[in-house]
């Protein structure tokens, strides 16, 4: 059975246990000597640990060789949830080789984001996000050290800033506009919109626009290209584990399984995608000389000759790559799965989306469009994405971080080099922190209330909290706001025949974001406004 499941193409997007079919069979056949010698050997980590005695955080009992990873279903998240019931709000699991904590409650949450924030702040080193990050030199994957500062400092002041995220603008704008021409000829046949891939691609070709200036898919269309899948095969790779992630000392493994050819293929075709980019742009630059930087290229581009003050010291080409890599893994999949949750909730939610479309057809009326200045009047759509992100979270464990030097929490030992995952989907449907029907989608439960996304209220951040806290928030939900208020202004929404809201298809996921399972599948009908043409 073991070798029927081996299929190395599945390996790339797989889940925990998944890792484990390739591993058992290469171990089984080729190994036993080796395992002798690994058991006999222990690795620097376990060796230390048995010199000092810690009081580690309780855990369900680890395996030998695989540790706790059969605790973990496709679902980590879920079953982490579920273990916590039994093990507590802090817990001690060994993740193949990996050892690792989880925290499930806004206690040691909080301990972890907030308090002890400059232990934990550092991200572990995994094959595939090495890789990726041209060996750590982006921001998203970087360990915790100066340059990562300097590169955070520069990237909130100059890429994220509310003056640069407004003068994108018009990209949303039009990028929406096509998506509304696109999902109306769909719907003139009468056909189905697959609103998952729809999503995809509107904000495939944003953050396209807003990096490289300069759409993804053919004009005029909403549709795929071939660097529009092979950005997702990248994106997907983000979310998979190859066996040396769990197993650091099988790292051979991957090449036998393949999944280290897979990564470097991918890499290779990304890397050359982003050197025709910066190519082209230096080409553009040289005869028509330096305007004011437009899109996140240009300002890139700039500190590669220019010292800029907040980075203190030039860009490396590699360095500019690999944060060009970190909007595409950071931008384009969370955005879009959110307006897919937030959909698939209000078309399971009849009354929030009659809310929802009352609201934006009043305050828009005849004007045909919804624009960006008409935003800041849509409280309840505002509502509705703060209880999509509650409720689907694209990220429940947030960022892997790992602990930079041996620490307490609780009591509990936490040792130096220990994974660390904060488990957001205890708290944001934890009855005691949410007492108004915590599993329910309520928007309403956001009126009059103060809680925020910032990081400040741990009960709900979607989008982390402390030094790793995601930069790219406010870039993000401009892209989701202004894409539902359009969806919501210009069509009415069914489900196919015969369906009714309850069911849509919930289950989830796991990958580089927790995405609905199925695609969402719509019948638009578009609304006809009077004085328009
Ligand atoms: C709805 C949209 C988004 C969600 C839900 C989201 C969520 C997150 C989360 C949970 C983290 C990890 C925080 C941690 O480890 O504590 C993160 C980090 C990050 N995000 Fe986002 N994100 C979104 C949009 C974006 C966008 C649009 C960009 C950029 C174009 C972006 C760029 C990044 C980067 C660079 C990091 C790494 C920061 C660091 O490690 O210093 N994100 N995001
Ligand atoms: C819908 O789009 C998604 C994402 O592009 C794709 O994976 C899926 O196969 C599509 N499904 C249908 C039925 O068109």
């Amino acid at each position: 059975m073991l070798i029927i499941r081996l299929n190395t193409s599945e390996l790339q997007a797989s889940n925990f246990p998944e890792i484990m079919y390739p591993l058992l069979f290469t171990s089984c056949l080729l190994l036993l000597p080796l395992l002798l010698i690994f058991f006999r050997f222990p690795t620097g980590l376990s060796r230390r640990r048995r010199r000092r005695s810690y009081k580690l955080p309780p855990g369900p009992k680890p395996l030998p060789i695989v540790g706790n990873l059969l605790n973990l279903s496709r679902l980590p998240h879920i079953s982490l949830l579920h273990l916590s019931k039994q093990y507590g709000p802090l817990m001690y699991l060994k993740l193949g080789q990996i050892p690792t904590i989880i925290a499930s409650s806004k206690e040691t949450a909080f301990e972890i984001l907030k308090t002890q924030d400059l232990i934990f702040c550092t991200r572990p080193e995994t094959i595939v996000f090495s890789k990726f990050s041209y060996g750590g030199l982006d921001m998203a994957f970087s360990p915790f050290n100066d340059h990562w500062k300097q590169l955070r400092k520069f990237f909130i002041a100059d890429v994220f800033n509310p003056r640069k995220i407004q003068s994108f603008r018009r990209i949303r704008e039009e990028e929406v506009g096509i998506l509304m021409n696109t999902i109306t000829r769909i719907s003139s046949s009468r056909k189905l919109i697959n609103f998952t891939d729809m999503a995809l691609c509107l904000f495939n070709n944003i953050i396209y626009r807003e990096v490289f200036g300069k759409r993804l898919s053919a004009d005029g269309e909403c549709g795929a290209s071939p660097h529009h899948d092979m950005i997702m095969m990248a994106v997907s790779f983000m979310g998979g584990f190859t066996v040396s992630d769990f197993f650091p000392s099988f790292w051979w493994a991957d090449f036998l399984t393949g999944s280290r050819m897979k990564l470097q293929r991918c890499f290779r075709m990304m890397d050359e995608l982003y050197e025709k980019e910066i190519e082209e742009r230096w080409v553009s630059i040289e005869r028509l000389g330096r305007s004011p930087p437009q899109d996140i290229l240009d300002v890139l581009l700039l500190c590669l000759v220019q010292k800029n003050p907040l980075l203190g010291f030039l860009l490396s080409r590699n360095e500019v790559k690999a944060l060009l890599l970190d909007m595409f893994f950071g931008g384009t999949v969370t955005t879009a799965l959110t307006t897919v949750w937030g959909m698939t909730e209000l078309m399971r939610n009849k009354e929030a989306m009659k809310k929802a479309q009352d609201e934006v057809r009043q305050v828009v009326g005849n004007k045909g469009k919804v624009e960006e200045d008409d935003l800041k009047q849509l409280h309840y759509l505002k509502m509705v994405i703060k209880e999509t992100l509650r409720l689907h979270p694209a990220a429940p464990l947030l960022g892997a971080r790992e602990c930079m030097k041996d620490t307490k929490i609780n009591g509990y030992d936490i040792p130096a080099k220990t994974r660390v995952m904060v488990n957001i989907s205890c708290m944001s449907r934890d009855p005691e922190l949410w007492p108004d029907d915590a599993e329910i989608f309520k928007p309403e439960r956001f009126e009059n209330s103060s809680v925020d996304y910032k990081g400040n209220h741990i009960e709900f951040i979607p989008f982390g909290s402390g030094r790793r806290i995601c930069p790219g928030f406010a870039l993000g939900l401009a892209g989701v706001e202004i894409g539902l208020a359009n969806v919501l202004y210009r069509f009415d929404w069914t489900l196919p025949e015969g369906m009714e809201g309850k069911d849509i298809d919930m289950r989830e996921h796991f990958g580089i974001g927790v995405t609905k399972k199925t695609p969402l599948m719509l019948m638009a009908n578009p609304v006809k406004f009077e004085g328009r043409i």
